[in-house]
């Protein structure tokens, strides 16, 4: 396939410089650290000649905690003293380790088949987002096609985080085509990179998106299965169950999905494929559902956090994958984790200069550095110590290629109520 290289026009940021020097006392004691951080404008700017030495040194980032567990998008939370990963893969995949760094061991898998949704890659389900709420444990699922947004998100409960006694309750919401997919956002939206998030007062928020318009969130139901007003299996009126009235009243019920607009990459970072596999199909507009017509808005993975006394946006900028072909690799436009920040957890979510996310803000807080390659697919976790950042990496030393992703990992510092990704 063709590569199609853009006049991209980048709208540089102009974004706060330097970060001074600082103590630094994740692991109990404190320590003087101090980093030489170039613009971010300097690193957002498409980079011709990226310096691929092989050491971090001089760069504006801290080295990552490298492990050889091979994953994409990582999931994972601490329960008692075990970390649990969850990942793209048949069922998805579960991993489980006494430390980050491993080693990290598959024990099984979320679904023991198929998702029964019946759309997209069902039988590996992309980007699980885990969460336990009270003694169950909640694995949020997204099933699509690349460059597709003919996507749905589920979700699955056990009362363990482990393999076994989990149940798929199937779709929550869905884009492209189906039920309840015309809706606004999710006529605009791609229903993939499921996070959900739960506050102080009990609600929890489903955070999804990936391109075109962006980051949204929903508030789910107290059953943490399902979203208001979305018209799940809506029956014809003439259905001989002995529910007409019910189904003619659900189905001429205002379609409407209560939304809030996180983030948003306003800019065509590179140009809409010509073709796409898929192309023909549409969803009920007529507009295409695979490959955006105005281009690649790359913003996806959205993971929100709370570290007192913020709301924290974490996405991913940027291109994922595709970098086998050695022309995609040093564009300036690979993966990068980017964060926002609010003091509601319905936003708007702001970087250091103000700059809303939805507006294309949003401080870069891990990037391409040394062996590190396009950062990306991140979440973050709370030990003992404090948080901790996670996500893939690619090592270019050693490969391109999207199934060589690896685990990477750092702890977060925050600075004025900003996040830092120190080692
Ligand atoms: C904390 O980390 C610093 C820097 O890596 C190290 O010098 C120090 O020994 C560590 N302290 C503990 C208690 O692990
Ligand atoms: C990248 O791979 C090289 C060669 O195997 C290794 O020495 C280096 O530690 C790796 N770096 C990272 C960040 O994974
Ligand atoms: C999405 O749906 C809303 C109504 O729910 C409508 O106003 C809007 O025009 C639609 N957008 C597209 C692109 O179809």
């Amino acid at each position: 396939m063709a590569v199609l290289f853009a006049l991209f026009f980048f709208v540089s940021m102009a974004l706060s410089a330097r970060i001074r020097p600082y103590f630094t006392n994740f692991n109990g004691t404190e320590y003087f650290r101090e980093e030489v951080l170039p613009a971010v404008s300097d690193v957002l700017s498409p980079s011709p000649t990226p310096s691929p030495s092989g050491s971090a040194s001089g760069s504006r980032f801290p080295d990552t905690h490298a492990t050889d567990f091979r994953i994409h998008d990582p999931n994972i939370i601490l329960v008692g003293d075990t970390y649990y990963a969850y990942s793209v893969g048949p069922g998805i995949l579960i991993h489980e380790s006494s430390s980050m760094e491993g080693p990290w061991t598959q024990t099984g898998t979320v679904l023991n088949g198929n998702s029964v949704i019946q759309k997209g890659d069902n039988k590996s389900p992309w980007a699980p987002n885990t969460i336990q709420i009270g003694d169950t444990f909640y694995c949020y699922y997204s099933v699509s096609n690349s460059g597709c947004r003919d996507s749905a998100i589920g979700v699955a409960t056990s009362s363990s985080p482990g393999p076994g006694g989990w149940t798929d309750h199937g779709m929550i919401i869905q884009s492209g085509t189906g039920e309840g997919s015309d809706i606004a956002p999710l006529n605009t939206s791609n229903t993939i990179d499921p996070n959900v998030f739960v506050d102080f007062d009990g609600t929890a928020y489903l955070v999804f998106g990936s391109f075109w318009s962006g980051l949204w969130e929903v508030e789910l139901n107290d059953d943490f299965i399902s979203v208001a007003s979305f018209p799940h299996e809506v029956q014809d009126s003439d259905a001989d169950d002995g529910k007409e009235g019910q189904s003619a009243a659900a189905a001429t019920q205002p379609a409407s999905l209560s939304a809030s607009h996180l983030g948003a990459e306003p800019g065509k970072v590179w140009r809409s494929r010509k073709s796409n596999k898929n192309a023909k199909k549409v969803d009920k507009n007529g507009s295409p559902v695979c490959g955006d017509p105005t281009g690649g808005h790359p913003i996806e993975g959205g993971f929100l956090y709370y570290h007192a006394p913020y709301y924290y946006m974490w996405f991913s900028w940027g291109r994922c994958c595709e970098f086998k072909d050695p022309a995609m690799r040093d564009t300036g436009k690979e993966y990068r984790i980017r964060v926002g920040r609010s003091e509601d957890v319905k936003g708007p979510f702001v970087d250091k200069a103000g700059i809303d996310l939805v507006d294309g803000g949003g401080e870069t807080v891990y990037g391409t550095n040394g062996d590190v390659f396009a950062p990306g697919g991140q979440g973050v976790l709370t030990d003992a110590f404090g948080d901790v950042l996670f996500y893939h990496y690619l090592n270019r030393s050693v490969s391109y290629d999207f199934s060589d992703a690896r685990l990477g990992y750092n702890r977060l510092e925050y600075i004025d109520g900003w996040p830092v990704a120190v080692y």
